[in-house]
């Protein structure tokens, strides 16, 4: 009995298996207790000696019991510590975190800009119409200036259908929807057939402003876009206007910054690869809207005025993050994006 006893508590391997044994062999239709029930009705001498070898034996599985008890509970304890123990040092499944394009914080900022003086937000397609990309900008098909936007064309039809190659539709698109006091900047995609170089590519992105309304003029446009890159770069940086021509302004201007590699300063504007030694960056077209784009568009130019630009976004953000080389914009690659993306 106390033999068995014995082997069952030691081959208890958990806690469950111990109070089954527990129950088994000290409950009251254990053998033992049996026993120790039966010892009152042996003759005296017998129930002396029996008495003591049950005793004994019920103190044995007892005391049996509860060292198994103890060592049950400190492996179970030890179990639970090792199940929720972190092993800091291996590897985990790494989310690595995007990171916001410098084109996209950019021109938020240049938006920022904006909304803040009033003015509202417009966006158009990046496929337009053949006649919003020109024809409504005074564009007509055989202007000679048609040639000056390298133009990606769907297949020639009469209502054709081009990759946008500026902004200027948005334009367009505004004043045919709504009416003045008109004060809208339209940032976007646009396409040319230019090559792919430290300052060209095939797609870039221009902001558009076009502000209609009573009483605009040539200072307003400059005083606008002073705000603009003092804004965006700090009072102070170098600007210039250069007499320009577009068919849907009149004056036209193209305004230029300092070159933000060489700075425009000697020696190293001699051999600077990403002004190829002009000292100066072309920032985009603008000028006092032609009265005949108002007409075309149904605003009465008698009463109104207005003015117009076409920015490039991208060369704004490689002049904020002095990054020397425009291809590095669209690789695609999110360590650049991480490196200046975040700021706004
Ligand atoms: N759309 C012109 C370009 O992309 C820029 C421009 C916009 C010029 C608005 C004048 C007014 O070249």
């Amino acid at each position: 009995m106390r033999e068995d006893a014995l082997t069952a508590i030691a081959q208890a391997t958990d806690l469950a298996a111990l109070k089954q044994a527990r129950a088994d062999h000290t409950g009251d239709r254990s053998p033992l207790a049996l026993a120790n029930r039966e010892i009152g009705a042996l003759p005296p001498q017998a129930r002396q000696e029996t008495g003591q070898r049950v005793g004994q034996a019920r103190g044995a599985v007892s005391q049996a019991l509860a060292q198994r008890q103890q060592v049950l509970e400190a492996e179970h304890e030890e179990r639970s510590l090792v199940a929720d123990t972190v092993d800091v040092t291996l590897p985990w499944d790494r989310q690595a975190p995007g990171a916001r394009h410098p084109i996209t914080t950019t021109s938020e900022r240049l938006m920022d800009v904006f909304v803040a003086m009033g003015w509202e937000i417009a966006e158009g397609p990046v496929v337009e119409a053949e006649w919003l990309n020109f024809d409504a900008l005074n564009l007509g098909a055989d202007h000679p200036a048609r040639t000056m936007q390298d133009t990606f064309w769907t297949e020639p039809a009469e209502n054709a259908v081009v990759l946008r190659t500026h902004t200027s539709p948005v334009q367009a698109r505004t004043m045919l929807t709504r009416t003045p006091p008109i004060y809208v900047v339209c940032p976007g995609r646009v396409f040319r057939t230019d090559p792919f170089d430290a300052t060209h590519s095939p797609m870039f992105h221009q902001i558009e402003g076009l502000v209609v309304d009573e009483g605009i003029s040539m200072a307003h446009l400059r005083g606008s876009l002073d705000h603009m890159l003092a804004a965006l770069f700090g009072e102070g940086i170098r600007t210039r206007f250069r007499p320009s021509y577009f068919p849907f302004t009149e004056p036209s201007a193209e305004m230029d910054m300092v070159c933000f590699v060489c700075r425009g300063e000697e020696p190293a504007v001699e051999t600077c690869r990403t002004c190829r030694g002009e000292g100066w960056i072309e920032l985009g077209g603008c000028g006092v809207v032609n009265p005949r784009v108002l007409t075309a568009c149904g605003i009465d130019s008698e009463r109104y005025s207005g003015f117009a630009f076409g920015f490039g976004i991208d060369r704004m953000a490689m002049f904020r993050h002095d990054a020397a080389d425009l291809r590095d914009m669209f690789e695609g690659d999110v360590r650049f994006s991480s490196a200046f993306g975040s700021e706004v």
